[in-house]
């Protein structure tokens, strides 16, 4: 975008506010598993048909401190966790194996809601990786072994070759690659924002007490200042 004046365009982004005013969210109507309230908010950001309500912004850390975040897609979740699916070779999985603390978000926009997710990854088992790598369209699976995620490359046609290669070699039955799998995100804290009017916003914030049995999981449920 070609910008004639700078001073006007900077005001007009200065100036780019919206209210909030959707929804709320109180102690007594929010669930007091935070599990059971992402389930909900999640299925309502389905029910509204927001775009790509699984996509994730994923942040890690690298062993000198710096952090990074991308955007990944959530394919499953439950009592043990959150987990998406890349190449562990990647930036972010040299990131997680150097440092396993990793956080995640969520922003659903058309609902004026945030979850922020914090905890600890893990690498989910190869049966599970290869159980969901079988249910990916063919050109996903051929694309995992075509990529060699994050790496530098010369150009463009050395994906397309690879890619044709491995379809050659592989025909309809590419295997899941070694370095391609599913990683796990246990939380221990949870934070669900919905916008609200004068940017009073609503904050509630859910931690982990202690390491208890997984049934018996206790969360300390605070309200934060916006
Ligand atoms: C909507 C969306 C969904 C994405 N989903 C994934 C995903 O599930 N797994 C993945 O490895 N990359 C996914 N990507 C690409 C990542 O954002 C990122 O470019 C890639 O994983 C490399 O990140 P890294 O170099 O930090 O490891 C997605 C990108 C977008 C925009």
């Amino acid at each position: 975008m070609l910008i004639s004046n700078p001073e006007k365009n900077m005001t007009s982004i200065a100036n780019l506010r919206k209210n909030y005013e959707r929804a709320q969210l109180n102690e007594d109507a929010s669930h007091a598993n935070p599990l059971h309230q992402f389930e909900q908010w999640f299925n309502e950001a389905m029910a509204a048909q927001v775009p790509e309500p699984n996509a994730m912004t994923l942040a890690t850390v690298s062993c000198n401190l710096r952090p990074s975040t991308r955007v990944v897609l959530i394919k499953e979740f439950d009592e043990r966790g959150l987990v998406w699916f890349t190449n562990y070779d990647s930036r972010k999985g040299q990131e997680l194996a150097g440092n396993p603390y990793a956080a995640l978000q969520f922003h659903w926009v058309e609902l004026e809601r945030v979850v922020r997710i914090e905890g600890v990854v893990e690498k989910i088992s190869d049966s599970e990786s290869d159980t969901y790598f079988q249910t990916r369209p063919l050109d996903s699976r051929i694309g995992a072994w075509a990529s060699p995620q994050s790496q530098v490359i010369p150009n463009r046609g050395v994906l397309v070759a690879n890619a044709a290669r491995y379809g050659v070699q592989f025909l309809l039955h590419p295997p899941r690659p070694a370095c391609w799998g599913g990683y796990r995100l246990k939380p221990d804290i949870w934070e669900f924002w919905q916008g609200r009017k004068s940017r009073l916003h609503d904050r509630l914030r859910y931690t982990l007490q202690g390491t208890s049995n997984k049934q018996n999981e206790l969360w300390l449920r605070e309200r934060l200042a916006p």
